[in-house]
């Protein structure tokens, strides 16, 4: 079987599944989110799993439908003192949000009874459905429904039962892909400021003021320190802490444009930082990135042009530069 050529009618399926709700924002989670993030987890799975010796067909199926349900997870469910519900195996509970439009997949979700289930292992149920109907071979089934199910990982099992669970070298690394998507390195910084610009939303209805936002970025990246060992392949930890890096480079970034002031909030880092907290009710880190490439950089290039001798604003704009690049070579895995 030709896996590589028929993984466009499995994105194709996840893409049309992630846009069955209407819901923009939900919990730490907005509506471009899902897929944006399965798509970078695989780029970045890939990474890993060439260093890994892990089976890039594998691997590529997994990180495309490991997170299918997971727009079925709607707020946390709380318990009578208004403390988050855990399940038996220490996950937390949460409501069930069902789609506004239906397709083959949630019409398999009702029918294999999946709802209220944690999203890894309904996500796996319903893989090796998909694809089993799809004609895939079972062992190839078996590994790819194996890798989700392991991308989350279980609060209670035992050493001996983790070791199983993360023997095959493609449940690691999807893995770390996933924990390190949403945890480090700027693609994370980015899911920061929509986690708090939501929060803004939700609470005041106003946009967050950048200024603020900025105090915030310093203890976030502290808390981060915390995951490095949680990572279970060599390259995964090496490239985890080099994102947690670039994270720190990106906090001493803020510190040194704090007091330029207005140019450093046009031209700098603080400038792109306000450029993200644009669009808080339906943000996009893809739709972002594009728009700082080819419309936000091109635009201070050529009023730096003509206004070159703004003090620091030559620099300033250079690491705006550099922080696009590096976001760049993140959402395409490479860093
Ligand atoms: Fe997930
Ligand atoms: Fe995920």
């Amino acid at each position: 079987m030709d896996y590589q050529q028929r993984l466009p009618e499995i994105e194709a399926l996840v893409r049309e599944t992630f846009s069955l709700w209407d819901e923009q924002r939900v919990g730490f989670s907005w509506r471009h989110y899902y897929l944006n993030h399965s798509l970078r987890v695989r780029a970045l799975a890939l990474t890993l799993a060439r260093q890994e010796g892990a089976d890039p067909d594998v691997v590529a199926y997994a990180a495309t439908l490991h997170d299918l349900t997971k727009r079925y997870d709607g707020a946390l469910a709380l318990d009578a003192n208004g403390k988050r519900r855990l399940d038996r195996d220490g996950y937390w509970v949460t409501e069930t949000l069902p789609p506004a439009r239906a397709n083959h997949v949630t019409a398999l979700y009702d029918e294999l009874g999946l709802a209220g289930q944690v999203h890894h292992l309904s996500g796996a149920a319903l893989t090796e459905r998909i694809l089993a109907e799809a004609g895939y071979p079972r062992p190839f089934i078996n590994a790819v429904a194996h890798a989700i199910r392991a991308h989350v990982t279980p609060q209670n099992a035992t050493a001996a039962e983790l070791e199983a669970l993360y023997r095959p070298p493609e449940a690691r690394v999807l893995h770390d892909a996933d924990l390190m998507d949403a945890n480090l390195g700027l693609v994370a910084f980015y899911r920061n400021i929509q986690i708090h610009a939501g929060r803004a939303l939700a609470q005041t209805g106003a946009p967050l003021d950048p200024r603020a936002y900025i105090e915030l970025v310093a203890p976030w990246v502290e808390t981060k320190d915390p995951f490095l060992p949680r990572f279970r392949t060599a390259t995964g930890q090496a490239m985890a802490a080099a994102r947690q890096e670039r994270n720190r480079q990106l906090v001493a970034w803020i510190a040194v444009e704090q007091p330029l002031g207005e140019p450093a909030w046009h031209y700098g880092v603080l400038g792109v930082i306000t450029l993200f907290l644009e669009e808080p009710e339906d943000p996009s880190l893809t739709r972002a990135l594009q728009h700082l490439q080819t419309e936000w950089l091109p635009a201070r290039r050529a009023e730096l042009a003509r206004d070159g001798r703004a003090p620091h604003a030559a620099a300033l704009l250079a690491r705006a530069e550099q922080f696009a690049d590096l976001l760049r070579d993140e959402v395409a895995g490479r860093i």
